[in-house]
């Protein structure tokens, strides 16, 4: 006999736009599971009694979004006064206050740690006390248990410490983000446990420098020891992990991939810059020639692994040679992709006071070069693939061509190809048959799992 359901609180709408990296993504996730089950999410603003914009003030760019993004909304709120919108995250972080004031309309600003204490926010605006702002940062912060996530994709985020000590010069992680602190293990299994009961096959470990897991909380394990601790998970295919310092990647976590079978083979490196006078100045903790060392050794470990990075371009004071020594990294590295960004001064950073800003028009430039150089190792990288047959984790059907399916390799490579039906969430065999820019083509030849 079908149970009667009982008569659900009225339901309210939640729409969330997350913006920024992919701790964001797990924070979002972790927002709305913390609102079930009086909100339901819903895929348009307009529909909604909450309006939540995850915020992201790692470069200015994103930061200018998000204030436009949030006066566009103001004809919302005109329109339905309990409407409440909130704004969360690093500019929330960063700007507190100003944000309500300069736009009256946002009834909520929480910091990344104020998230986790959302429901108090709605109660307060809802009994007449808002606007609330918090942001505060306390360095004993813990996020509190994900008892019950709630994920339908094949994939999932796992926070595993917050923060960041490196004080990089250019970067407004550690002021909007707060000191380090790592999650307790047996939290972090749980949650990665209950996530794949749900389904969920891969998961991606994060913090800002994943290396330095538990090395300030006695008792904790090593970064290496919790990937074989999760890595027992049954029912888990996949793991990954992000970010990785260069400074810190130590012999422990390079012999991790061979080791660790469920560790997939692709590590993401930022290096920043390829001059050793920049890398100081920016405070990285490593000269080029400790970064190449590494990756030496980390391919003769593991020769199929895929490596990325992040690129900065025109940070104060770069001269040409330096941007050469940039273009001469990427070639002798052959990253499988890059992600390129414009030096921008950001609040608090120290680099905003250094001298010799380099022009708009030039950074524009050096960007452009590093883009089309990269665009023709990734090609090269991926036309190596094509005759091969590759692992493939689908993800779903593709974004642009929904006769597709999409997902990636172990090398995190995506892959859309053709054939078969409900592959959702299969481990498949695909043949390549065309390199594109970022991604390659081919044809189903098989299901694993
Ligand atoms: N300007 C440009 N890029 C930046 N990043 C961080 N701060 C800045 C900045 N002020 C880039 C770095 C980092 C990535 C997440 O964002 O490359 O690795
Ligand atoms: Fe920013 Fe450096 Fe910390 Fe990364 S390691 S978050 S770039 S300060």
């Amino acid at each position: 006999m079908k149970r009667q359901e009982a008569p659900s609180v009225a339901q309210r709408r939640v729409f969330i736009r997350t913006f920024g990296c992919q701790m964001n993504e797990y924070d979002s996730r972790r927002m709305l599971e913390s609102l079930r089950p009086e909100y339901t999410p819903v895929s348009a603003p307009e529909d909604a009694d909450l309006i939540i914009l995850n915020t992201c003030s790692v470069r200015e760019k994103a930061e200018v979004k998000v204030y436009s993004l949030a006066g566009r909304l103001k004809h919302l709120k005109r329109r339905r006064p309990d409407l409440i919108i909130a704004v969360c995250g690093c500019v929330a972080q960063q700007e507190g206050q100003r944000l309500v004031e300069r736009m009256p309309h946002i009834d909520i600003v929480l910091g990344p740690q104020g998230i986790y204490r959302l429901r108090e926010a709605l109660a307060k605006v809802r009994a007449g006390e808002g606007p609330v702002v918090d942001t505060d940062i306390r360095d004993d912060f813990c996020l509190p248990s994900a008892l019950s996530p709630e994920v339908k994709a094949v994939k999932a985020f796992v926070t595993i410490m917050q923060g960041c000590n490196n004080y990089c010069s250019y970067c407004v992680v550690p002021y909007v983000r707060g000191p380090e602190i790592s999650r307790r293990p047996g939290e972090i299994l749980a949650e990665i446990r209950a996530l794949v009961s749900q389904g969920v096959r891969e998961v991606t470990l994060l913090g800002q420098n994943v290396n330095s897991y538990g090395k300030r909380q006695p008792g904790f394990p090593t970064f290496a020891q919790l990937l074989e601790r999760v890595a027992q998970i049954d029912g888990l295919w996949r793991l990954r992990f992000t970010t990785s310092h260069p400074k810190d990647l130590s012999p422990e976590l390079m012999r991790a991939f061979v080791e660790i079978p469920i560790l997939c083979e692709h590590l993401h490196l930022p290096v920043q810059s390829g001059s050793d006078r920049i890398l100081a100045a920016m405070n990285r903790g490593y000269r080029r020639e400790d970064y190449l060392k590494k990756v030496e050794r980390l391919r003769e470990l593991v020769p199929e692994i895929a490596l990325t990075t992040d690129i900065i371009v025109g940070f104060p004071g770069e001269r040409e040679e330096d941007f050469q020594a940039t273009l001469d990294l990427l070639k002798e590295v052959e990253f499988d992709e890059i992600f390129s960004f414009k030096y921008s001064d950001r609040p608090f950073a120290r680099a905003r006071s250094f001298p010799d800003k380099v022009p708009e028009e030039v950074k524009e430039e050096r960007l452009a070069t590093v883009h089309n150089l990269q665009l023709e190792i990734s090609r090269r990288r991926y036309r190596r693939l094509v005759g091969q047959e590759v692992e493939v984790l689908v993800e779903g059907r593709g974004k642009s061509d929904p006769r597709q399916w999409t997902g990636r390799t172990r090398q995190n490579t995506v892959v859309n190809f053709y054939g078969g039906q409900d592959l959702t969430g299969k481990l498949v065999k695909v043949l390549v048959e065309e390199a594109c820019q970022h991604s390659v083509r081919g044809r189903l030849v098989g299901t694993l799992h």
